[in-house]
């Protein structure tokens, strides 16, 4: 049988884990669905209220929006866009705006190496950034699609390009003069024992994607990422995590903190 001809298929979503997912829609949202669907060769399920699913992921497209759920416990979750448009608004001298450059240097090419559901690529998009995004997991890298197709028809600007795969390899590939000018790390924090409880889509996320990531391949990958941004290199980390390689600057907010590297730019 064709993969594609189960109810439900296994989606490889990580380097280390696979989960099983499906996808439903409602009669209106059919064709963001699909498209879905397509990528994650998985069939679409007709579900007009919220699907009760009793193991695993799935994808719920209606509304207008693909959303993410897990069985069904708790919220679903996607990029909210309305809180994307509150930090542009916020404008040029937020923690994020000044760790890129933002706040001095227009138009500026980033590559948003991690890029999740979305959120920081697009308030970079909106503040003037040409933003290229890769994700590893194929089905946030589905959700960003959605979240990039809803942004762009809201705004001017749209995405550079949206890559699923793994960072390292995609800067690895980049050849000749520099492309970006920043490179934006943003891995998943580690697991804290006692810890409140993230938000909803951090609290999917963490289950869904591999989020174990060692000090010393987060060092590869800042000189990796180092030597091919022309600018920068900006680490997003905890406040108060170790520091990974030590930056050249820090700016700090009340509960993250940006790692800032020169970039050299090696062609
Ligand atoms: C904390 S989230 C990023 C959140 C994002 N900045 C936002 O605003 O929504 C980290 C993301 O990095 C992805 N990721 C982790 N390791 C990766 C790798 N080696 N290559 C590409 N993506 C990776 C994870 O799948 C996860 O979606």
């Amino acid at each position: 049988m064709e993969e594609a001809d189960c109810i439900t298929t296994w989606c490889d979503i990580s380097l280390r884990q696979r989960f099983m997912i499906r996808i439903f829609s409602s009669e209106d949202d059919f064709q963001r669905a699909e498209q879905a669907a397509h990528l994650l060769k998985v069939p679409v399920e007709i579900c007009e209220g919220k699907p009760l699913v009793e193991s695993g992921f799935f994808l719920w497209s209606h509304s207008a929006r693909l959303e993410l759920g897990f069985e069904s416990e708790g919220a679903l979750a996607s990029a909210d866009l309305n809180e994307v448009d509150a930090r542009i608004k916020s404008g040029k001298k937020s923690h994020l705006s000044r760790s890129i450059g933002i706040d001095k240097h227009g138009g500026l090419k980033v590559l948003d190496a991690m890029a999740g559901f979305g959120l920081d690529a697009m308030v970079m998009m909106g503040l003037g950034c040409e933003v290229q995004l890769v994700e590893r997991s194929q089905v946030m890298h589905v959700l960003l699609r959605d979240a990039l197709d809803r942004f762009s028809s809201t705004q001017s600007s749209s995405a550079a390009g949206v890559e699923c795969g793994d960072v390292v390899k995609f800067i690895k590939n980049l050849t000749g003069p520099p492309k970006y000018d920043v490179i934006y790390l943003d891995p998943m924090f580690a697991l804290r024992k006692k810890n409140a409880l993230p938000n909803r889509r951090a609290q999917l996320l963490v289950r869904l994607v591999d989020s174990s990531v060692s000090e010393q391949s987060l060092v590869q990958l800042i000189k990796l990422s180092q030597r091919k941004a022309s600018m920068r290199v900006v680490l997003k980390r905890r406040r108060t995590d170790p520091v990974a390689l030590k930056p050249d600057w820090q700016i700090r907010a009340r509960t993250v903190r940006f790692d800032v590297y020169r970039g050299l730019g090696e062609v």
